[in-house]
């Protein structure tokens, strides 16, 4: 039996996840930047993995047959725009294979017609419903694969979300590492059921936008070459950023892209520590790393630091060069990159292939090109050759248009009702503002959504698709307002100001208000703002519009559209605003989706992914928006640690607007009876043994550089990327610039060790410690349906990890459940080893602590009723 312990024993055992800082740290001197420190050999394939061993034998039986030069074509892509689509690695002709066609996003297909537009990731991170999120992942990857493309460029939870400002955030689901890992887990199994491979992205620490890559600073007007170094700790790293992506790569995710900026001052996809040390060894990952677009910044000190794939394959878009093809060829050749390293590229590139249940015959045509929309045109659209068909304009939307709106819908959050909701049949509809209406220039008429007018249904940027059609609020509104024989009117400006207090102000007017805030990629900038955002306030003069209808309006209902949270303060407890909406980013049904939860048809049971903060400043983070080092790379110094919105609100004691896991129904629920059950888990054990030695896939290679160069006759296309020497002369071959005759010294010490690795203690299977996934509780508790109506609520489980060093409670469960009124469910979590673990910097592994744990549940992270002790 435990004896109480006082508060001064409880620190001293508690203190476990000290200062030390495994991967920050000063440089020999004690002083200058953080430090990544190298760790090599790059970690070849594990045969025994779990859920990989058929994929491995398949791609071994595959991989060994391959010349080295098609080893080195499935690694690196092809060029920018060389091919159809936005990434594409070389085929191997011989055998039949043509090679990967690789396509973002998150949001649906991009650069594609007659594919569906869905919500934004954050939308579904609202709906905190995972078969919907798991749906919604599936339908993408079904319009994927019928459109020929191999691996999606989703999910994203990288950025995680630090700043409320980050552009990218709606291409991930929240802040929240468990939330998001949840999510990202399902959507990795959505896609790969389809036989099309997923990719995790960023890795890691890509939070913002500004400076995000090598020349940012060039472009924004400073002399700063290199990109941000986002600088963090061990704990950190562990506790919160890469949480997410162990959930994904423990979902069997096929590939991973790295980030375009620095981790500890050092490119994330050349970061020894990132790719070989965290991702290989630690999370056991066995599929391969592909760059971000051009964050490829070497070559062979990229290989053996682990990345696997070059994307698009050029150093620069449309350089001509390459840091691999002909060099990589080369590299191996010469010695510089080990054999095996190429194996390994190879074999896990392949079983990534044959994991999500491909086989070489099975190769859809890739039908569409991502350059135009014209039927016929060049195949090599960067050098116009190979002119046919490229479009079939082939329709792969099935009927995804339902499940978008649901998702919409449920990801919808109820923010505010003083009881105008939902409306029954209103007398005069008056809806305001832009953001429900449509663009000039259609819903596509931006490239890669890269401006802000009419309704907001989607981010900007790589991230993007291609609407087939947009349902604006206004057009949905005004169909059920036909309906039930409403009046209805709607100004969609922003600027008319007088005509909208003069219309708002007219008796039995209920006035729905949209506005909207939006972010993207850094390679857009909209509106002065370069993908972050400058600020949290609302767009195109979106307060000014509420203040004016709230002043001649006392039913005024605010709805809005945007990527992260928006500053209401100055507004929100206005008595004349009797309800507020957040519908995100909700993609192609949008008008329908606000509709249904507006008048009740869909019961809202969303709940806020992130806190609304009452102003920027209690976010107590903010971009690097200027150069911070004089000339050199900008540092992000990560000093908020794990605390990041909710747990940085708890830990300062400071009441947000609206907290983490909030969002109202139309009916009233009530939690009770909390019940906590032990199971017997086993001891945790330190993973062990040692891997095999790295194995050579297929047989050795000619020596003869005769056998490398472009065969006789060989026509090649301007701008592609081959692995084909121009020379039998070692010095000759290349070309180019990137070659170096001290070529053997420089690669780290290690980096060409083929011998038995170690295990890494928190290791042994894909995400990491199998038995990190063992349940040592499960949490039972009662929720009442006491209102009138059937309604979904989302229960929440948090933990109190009791450290001094942790925050006051982290999500660990949840799960969204259907009531009926007047009757009650069962919520029931199970709680992990992880769930209940702290990263311990010195021994490298998980601990869970001999601080005192609780346990929380209730509806939101500030509104937790029930709560007991874990023994
Ligand atoms: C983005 C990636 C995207 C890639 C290909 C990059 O700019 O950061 O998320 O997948 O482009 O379009």
């Amino acid at each position: 039996m435990k004896t109480a312990t006082t508060a001064a024993t409880v620190l001293a055992i508690c203190n476990l996840a000290a200062a030390s800082s495994h991967f920050k740290r000063q440089n020999d001197t004690g002083v200058g930047l953080a430090y990544s420190p190298p760790y090599y050999p790059s970690p070849w394939m594990d045969p025994e993995a779990e859920g990989w061993q058929e994929a491995y034998a398949q791609a071994k039986a595959f991989v060994s047959d391959l010349t080295l030069l098609e080893k080195v074509n499935l690694t690196t892509g092809t060029g920018w725009m060389a091919d159809l689509c936005v990434g594409n690695v070389g085929s191997i002709p011989r055998v039949g294979w043509r090679g990967l066609c690789l396509q973002d996003g998150p949001q649906g297909i991009r650069f594609a017609d007659y594919v569906s537009y869905f919500t934004s990731s954050q939308l579904a991170g609202a709906t905190w419903n995972r078969d919907l999120i798991r749906d919604r992942a599936r339908a993408m990857a079904l319009e994927a694969r019928d459109k020929g493309i191999d691996v999606l460029l989703a999910p994203a939870v990288g950025p995680l979300g630090r700043f409320p400002t980050g552009g990218r955030n709606w291409e991930g689901f929240s802040p929240d590492p468990y939330l998001a890992g949840v999510a990202a887990a399902e959507s990795v199994k959505g896609i790969q059921e389809t036989g099309v491979i997923a990719t995790i992205k960023h890795l890691i620490m890509n939070e913002q936008e500004h400076f995000r890559e090598r020349g940012n600073g060039i472009s924004y007007g400073y002399s700063v070459v290199e990109a941000i170094s986002s600088n963090v700790d061990d704990k950190t790293m562990h506790e919160l950023y890469l949480w997410p992506f162990a959930d994904a790569i423990r979902a069997g995710a096929g590939s991973v892209m790295c980030s375009y900026q620095q981790v500890n001052n050092s490119y994330g996809c050349q970061n020894s520590a990132v790719l070989n040390h965290l991702l290989k060894e630690e999370l056991g990952f066995q599929g391969f790393v592909l760059s971000d677009w051009a964050a490829q910044h070497t070559g062979v000190a990229a290989a053996v630091a682990g990345l696997d794939m070059s994307m698009p394959g050029d150093v620069t878009f449309n350089s001509r060069t390459s840091y691999w093809g002909a060099n990589l060829t080369n590299a191996v050749l010469n010695g510089t990159v080990p054999e095996y390293r190429i194996d390994d590229m190879a074999m896990r590139i392949m079983a990534a292939f044959f994991k999500v249940g491909r086989t070489i015959e099975d190769a859809p045509e890739i039908n569409f090109s991502s350059w135009t929309r014209d039927s016929d045109g060049p195949v090599h659209w960067a050098a116009k050759e190979g002119v046919q068909t490229i479009n079939q304009h082939i329709d792969v939307r099935r009927d995804h248009g339902d499940l978008i709106r649901r998702i919409a819908a449920q990801g919808t959050v109820l923010l505010k009702n003083e009881g105008s909701l939902p409306l029954n049949k209103p007398k005069f509809v008056a809806v305001i503002g832009e953001d429900a209406g449509s663009r000039v220039g259609g819903p596509n008429g931006c490239p890669n959504q890269g401006c802000n007018s009419g309704t907001l249904a989607a981010g900007w940027g790589s991230g993007t698709a291609s609407f087939p059609y947009l349902i604006t609020p206004d057009a949905a509104l005004q169909r059920k307002a036909v309906e039930d024989g409403t009046r209805y009117e709607s100004i969609l400006s922003n600027w008319e100001h007088e005509l909208t207090a003069s219309l708002v102000g007219e008796p039995d007017a209920t006035a729905l208000v949209f506005v909207n805030a939006n972010s993207g990629e850094g390679f857009i900038e909209v509106d002065g703002n370069v993908g972050d955002r400058n600020n949290l306030t609302l767009w195109n003069g979106g307060d000014d519009l509420i203040e004016i209808v709230a002043a001649h309006n006392p039913n005024t209902i605010i709805i809005i559209h945007s990527t992260g949270p928006v500053v209401v303060s100055e507004w929100y407890d206005n008595p004349n605003i009797t309800a507020i909406l957040w519908a995100g980013l909700p993609g192609q049904e949008s008008g329908n989706a606000i509709t249904d939860i507006l008048y009740g048809r869909v019961n809202p049971g969303g709940k806020t992914p992130f806190t609304w903060g009452a102003s920027e400043e209690s976010y107590g983070v903010k971009i690097v928006y200027e150069p911070n080092n004089g000339d050199d790379a900008p540092q992000g110094d990560f000093d908020d640690g794990i605390f990041i919105d909710y747990r940085w609100f708890d830990s300062q004691d400071d009441e947000p607007i609206f907290e983490f896991g909030f969002g109202l129904s139309y009916t009233t629920f009530e939690f009770s009876d909390i019940r906590v059950e032990r199971s017997n888990a086993s001891e945790y054990k330190p993973n062990t043994g040692e891997s095999i030695p790295a194995p050579r896939i297929g047989a050795n290679h000619s020596s003869d550089y005769t056998d490398y160069v472009f065969p006789e006759g060989f026509r090649r296309i301007d701008q592609f990327i081959y692995p084909y020497l121009n020379s039998t002369d070692p010095k000759q071959t290349l070309g180019d610039r990137f070659y170096g005759d001290e070529a053997e010294d420089f690669l780290p010490p290690g980096a060409t060790d083929d011998s038995r690795r170690p295990a890494h203690p928190a290791g042994g299977g894909p995400g990491g410690n199998p038995q990190l996934w063992d349940v040592m509780y499960t949490v039972f508790a009662t929720v009442t349906n006491t209102g009138s109506v059937v309604g979904e609520e989302v229960a929440q489980l948090y933990v109190s990890l009791g450290g001094p060093d942790d925050p006051a409670k982290v999500l660990r469960g949840f799960e969204r459940i259907r009531i009926d009124p007047g009757t009650s469910e069962t919520f029931r979590a199970d709680i992990t080893r992880r769930d209940l673990s702290n990263w311990d910097t010195v021994s490298q592994n998980w601990v869970i602590s001999d601080c005192p744990k609780s346990i929380y549940v209730g509806n939101s992270s500030r509104n937790l009723p029930l709560h007991a002790a874990l023994q």
